[in-house]
């Protein structure tokens, strides 16, 4: 198969290896630095989530939040306290202040926002829709047989969404169980129709976090200058020295190809040292030799030539003298 490299220059196929090894890595490191932005992504979604679970906590524990009416106030609240001189309190669940929370995130256009989304919802604004549905329809069929279920995202190069779920505990089923139950304020401002009817550990929705973000953005955080350097300038620094090295060996081959008898290949064998473990040093050695013993050769042959032509111009003499 690599037969049409073998009769090329030492730097093409080394040149050649080195193009096979650069679309390997290429493609490894794009899927790495996209697994790693992926991983990136998912931790900052998951932060998001933790945020939103600690919000509806840390009010679920005060029985929900209070605050003064004000220009924002709507009839979905829990409690109402007249403080006089038409001033007046009121308390909003949990629920709602994450929902102002999300619609709040959303106003501001931050990169990163959520939504709780149900596929049955309380609030009609909170219906799932998209991936966010087609995610939960994959979770409830998932739950119905008996599967795990888990979080499920999805991104392209500027948008990433996750979709974790949320299970009614205990706790929900005061507001998501028996309409008949649920808490009046509850059953005035959003119906009995629609969030209800769950028991604790059915699946209530799911926390959905949309992040925009700019790839190249990202992955300029992660690559810079020196990591390019870095992995670059050792391929740089073998490339050259094969570069080197074939100039040297063909140099010398061409030397030792055009040698002539009587003239020396032109290199100074005597200089290298026998122990040497250079090829090439052991190469121009085994040259200078043979070019030696034909030399040798060459010039015993010449003495006997001599003799012969001398010893036939003998006879004549020597009979003569016979
Ligand atoms: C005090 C009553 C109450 C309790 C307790 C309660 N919720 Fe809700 N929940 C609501 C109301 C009201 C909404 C609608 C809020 C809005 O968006 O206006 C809601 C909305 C939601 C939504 C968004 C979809 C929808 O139905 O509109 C999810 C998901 C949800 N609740 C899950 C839970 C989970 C899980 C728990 C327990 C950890 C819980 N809720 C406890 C009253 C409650």
């Amino acid at each position: 198969m690599l037969n049409f490299l073998i009769n090329r220059s030492i730097l093409t196929q080394v040149g050649f290896l080195f193009l096979m090894l650069f679309v390997l890595w290429f493609f490894g490191i794009s899927s790495l630095l996209n697994r790693l932005t992926q991983q990136q992504l998912e931790i900052q979604a998951r932060t998001v989530v933790d945020n939103v679970n600690t919000l509806g906590q840390l009010i679920s524990g005060h029985g929900g939040m209070w605050v003064k009416a004000g220009p924002d106030f709507n009839e979905r609240y829990l409690d109402k306290i007249d403080a006089g001189n038409g001033v007046f309190f009121y308390s909003k669940n949990p629920a709602r202040v994450q929902k102002e929370f999300s619609d709040k995130g959303l106003s501001n256009k931050f990169p990163a926002s959520f939504r709780m989304v149900s596929l049955n919802p309380t609030n009609p604004e909170n219906l799932a829709m998209g991936f966010e549905a087609k995610a939960l329809r994959e979770m409830t069929r998932d739950k119905t047989n008996g599967k795990n279920i888990h979080s499920i995202s999805r991104h392209n190069d500027s948008q990433y969404e996750f979709i974790e779920p949320v299970i009614h505990s205990e706790n929900c089923i005061a507001c998501h169980g028996d309409p008949a139950k649920a808490p009046e304020s509850v059953r005035n401002a959003y119906g009995t129709t629609n969030g209800y009817n769950y028991k604790a550990g059915d699946l209530a929705g799911a926390i959905a976090v949309t992040i925009d973000f700019n790839k190249w953005e990202m992955l300029s955080t992660l690559i810079n200058a020196p990591l390019v350097l870095l992995l670059l300038l050792p391929i740089i620094a073998i490339l050259l020295f094969v570069y080197l090295q074939s100039k040297n060996i063909s140099s010398i081959a061409r030397r030792i190809g055009s040698y002539q008898r009587g003239t020396p290949i032109g290199v100074d064998a005597r200089a290298i040292p026998d122990n040497t473990r250079n090829e090439v040093f052991i190469l121009i050695k085994a040259a200078a030799k043979m070019t030696g013993i034909v030399e040798g050769t060459y010039a015993q042959l010449n003495a006997y030539i001599k003799a012969a032509k001398h010893s036939k111009s003998q006879p004549k003499t020597n009979a003569v003298r016979d």
